[in-house]
């Protein structure tokens, strides 16, 4: 016990979470070196919607597909071909990422005790530094403007704006109660209309919708399951009460994001899950919008006296003497306008804070990833028996469904890497078997 909290607190110093340390007690890693690997392939999966996954373009899939058959019965070590395929544009990718690489080994670890999960991930990333950049506030003089943005958008293709999202490691879980996902993982949710997929929802359609518009003030379309619509399209929307129904039968996936800009310099990962969108768990995110939506002015910027600095200037990306992340209770201050803001002056467009996080959005509050040599290592405590009636709760002897996925080199939406579905087993057999520790 002494041991491990040595190398927990010589790992708090080397990353500054002192004050993570500080505000809750960190669970004693297991010895790594202990726990098998699994070597999970992801690949670059493009368009390739449940539509698309129907249609007569998906050979021999547009039968099997509807009738429930998994996609490893075909796809069994597909997972490059299909990826080095698809990354190079054509029917599945209309703005192929020049460079972008089609496949990432995410090497996986498991193991619980009787309190939490400890899951362990490692992949290399296409870039020689961390991706923990995201989108700034930039002054232009006059007034601040949105600088950077993922690779996908046009802007950034056409070079207008620089390329800046920050790197993710996403999970889907399912407990078996969610129709199909245990065969067809992650690609239950994704459908023609969600951003950035083939006949994109437009903004005024989707404010009309009774349920996305209306009930949810969304303006987009994002992850969905198919029972939650009455048809094939994301407008045959079914009512809040029909869905309430479904979230209390547990029909609903885990889907949880560790963040390299927006919860990793807190030491956390988010915590949301996807029924008729992809929704926040119940409480408060660990990161928040950076901006005043009446004056269009950041609402914090860098503590000077902390930081030395009250903003970066895009020669600081990257810089390890220059903050790159906004953190409320460490490096924060209310912003003011009347500081004699220059010319290129940035401010993180989000603002994070584990202070802030509360609820069931606050779960996964123990959640640390390290970037080096070209590899992110982030190890995951999740805590067991979790009770909210928004999470699948891992216990001890249960069989999970599990969809991975990494957006690396500043992408998002359908930009990342994903796995076929895989299961993870706490005292039960499945393809990743959790190892106890005590
Ligand atoms: C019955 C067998 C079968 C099943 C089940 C199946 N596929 Fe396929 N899939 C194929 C075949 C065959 C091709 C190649 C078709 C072609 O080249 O026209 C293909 C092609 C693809 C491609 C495009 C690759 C390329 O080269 O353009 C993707 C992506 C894909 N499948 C994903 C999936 C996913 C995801 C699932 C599960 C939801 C799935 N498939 C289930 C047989 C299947």
């Amino acid at each position: 016990m002494a041991h491990f909290l040595t190398k927990a607190l010589a790992s708090a110093v080397a990353t500054g979470m002192i004050g993570v340390m500080a505000a809750s007690a960190q669970a004693a890693e297991p010895d790594w070196s202990k726990v098998p690997v699994k070597s999970v392939k992801l690949f670059y999966p493009g368009q390739s919607s449940s539509q698309w996954l129907r249609s007569t373009e998906h050979k021999q899939g547009n039968k099997q597909v509807p009738a429930g058959r998994a996609c490893v019965s075909c796809h069994e070590n597909d997972e490059t071909d299909i990826g080095n395929v698809v990354v190079k544009g054509g029917r599945l990718e209309p703005n192929p990422i020049p460079g972008k690489q089609g496949t990432i080994d995410l090497a996986v670890q498991a193991a619980y005790d009787s309190k939490n999960a400890y899951l362990r991930f490692q992949w290399k990333t296409r870039n020689p530094h961390p991706g923990d950049a995201h989108p700034y506030l930039r002054f232009n003089g006059k007034e601040w403007k949105s600088y950077g943005g993922p690779r996908l958008d046009g802007d950034v293709r056409e070079a207008k704006q620089p390329a800046l999202y920050e790197d993710r490691l996403a999970l889907m879980i399912d407990d078996g109660k969610v129709e199909n996902f245990a065969v067809h993982g992650c690609w239950v949710t994704c459908h023609d209309g969600l951003r950035d997929m083939p006949k994109a929802a437009k903004p005024e359609d989707v404010a009309a919708n009774p349920l996305l518009g209306q009930t949810l003030k969304k303006s987009e379309v994002r992850k969905f399951l198919p029972p939650t619509r009455t048809g094939e399209s994301w407008d045959s929307t079914r009512s809040p009460d029909e869905i309430a129904k479904l979230k209390a039968a547990g029909g609903f996936l885990d889907l949880m994001q560790w963040r390299a800009h927006r919860s990793n310099p807190v030491g956390m990962a988010d915590d949301g899950y996807v029924l008729e969108y992809r929704l926040s768990d119940d409480g408060k995110d660990v990161f928040a919008s950076n901006k005043d939506k009446k004056t269009h002015q950041p609402k914090y910027m860098y503590d000077a006296k902390k930081v030395g600095v009250k903003a970066i200037r895009t020669e600081d990306l990257h810089q390890p003497g220059k903050p790159q992340h906004l953190i409320l209770e460490t490096n924060g201050v209310a912003f003011d306008p009347m500081a004699g803001w220059k010319d290129g002056d940035m401010i993180p467009e989000y603002v994070v804070s584990r202070a802030q996080a509360a609820g069931s959005a606050a779960d996964n509050a123990d959640v640390k990833g390290v970037w080096k040599d070209g590899m992110w290592t982030v190890v995951w405590v999740r805590p067991l028996n979790l009770a909210n009636p928004d999470d699948k709760a891992f216990r001890e002897g249960g069989v999970y469904n599990v969809g991975m996925a990494v957006h690396d080199d500043n992408i998002t939406t359908r930009g990342h890497h994903v796995s076929f579905p895989v299961s993870l087993g706490f005292g039960a057999k499945a393809d990743i078997q959790a190892v106890k520790v005590e």
